[in-house]
């Protein structure tokens, strides 16, 4: 393998310089955090389901003219991306009450919410990614309002879209996160799409069982993590090795009734 640079490594990812100037390629590795990392744990086989999903979801969006990072999936656990500065909030889009939400408000776990709900948290670990509204946000700078408002659209056209593409395959998009990036043309700032978007950021859940098919299932001890991704992937159509033969790496059959034994949840 040819030695590249690595500019940093996250949770679930590894970012290296690309081979263009302006492109950084994002490896995807089957790490899994919660809690702040103060949970840590593998979930095998998810980079390159991740990788893959996301390939996918970024190009549909793209399809519908949502500007974003993704260039091209250049093989199981890496694609190409723009580079970006990336903006220091984490945006979160709810269509039905659940985890820090719930917590916070004392709103039971699947409870429809009357309208989406956009929530920004602080990119920032050390202080555990903290809840800020659009005040704090323009207070300390992290964003511009033209940016925020350019955001907001965005993550309102994206959750308009997923709902409609998570139903179609029997999952209910619960909530999810996104991050957005700015790229540099000259003097002026455009805001794309960033990172990923995968069942680490998002809960999904199947619409008869109420199945959790995401990341939750590894945050509470569920169990079923590796299936979960699978059957996310493979309701998606996505379980195809590279050369469009059937794939052995994702083959459900084995696994297809442990998920089905597991607490359906509400
Ligand atoms: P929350 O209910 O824990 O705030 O999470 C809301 C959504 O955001 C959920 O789909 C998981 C996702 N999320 C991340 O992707 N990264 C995070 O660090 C957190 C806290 C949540
Ligand atoms: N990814 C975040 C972490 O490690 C939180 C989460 O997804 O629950 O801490």
């Amino acid at each position: 393998m040819s030695r590249r640079r690595q500019i940093y490594e996250g949770k679930a990812k590894i970012l290296y310089e690309g081979p263009e100037p302006g492109t950084i390629i994002q490896y995807f590795k089957d790490d899994a955090t919660a809690f702040n990392a103060q949970k840590k744990g593998t979930i095998n086989g998810k980079g390159v389901i991740n990788n893959r999903i996301s390939e996918f979801v970024f190009t549909r969006l793209a399809q519908i003219g949502i500007p974003t990072h993704f260039l091209r999936r250049l093989n199981m656990r890496e694609q190409l991306v723009r580079q970006v500065e990336i903006i220091p909030i984490e945006v979160v889009v709810r269509n039905v009450a659940a985890g820090s939400l719930s917590k916070r408000l004392g709103i039971e776990e699947g409870e429809q919410l009357p309208h989406t709900l956009i929530e920004y948290c602080y990119k920032d670990d050390a202080l555990g990614d903290p809840l800020v509204g659009e005040e704090h946000i323009a207070c300390f700078g992290w964003a511009s309002n033209e940016e925020m408002q350019d955001i907001a659209s965005m993550a309102i056209r994206i959750n308009d879209f997923l709902v409609g593409m998570f139903a179609a395959i029997n999952i209910r998009l619960v909530d999810f996160k996104l991050e957005f990036g700015r790229m540099w043309d000259g003097d002026y700032a455009r805001v794309i799409l960033a990172d990923e978007i995968s069942p680490d950021g998002c809960r999904l859940w199947d619409m008869n069982t109420g199945e959790k098919l995401d990341k939750d299932r590894f945050r509470r001890d569920l169990g079923g993590e590796e299936e979960a991704y699978q059957e996310v992937a493979r309701r998606l159509g996505l379980l195809q090795n590279d050369d469009g033969s059937a794939g052995e790496v994702f083959d459900m059959s084995a696994h297809r009734g442990k998920l089905r034994n597991t607490k359906p949840k509400k």
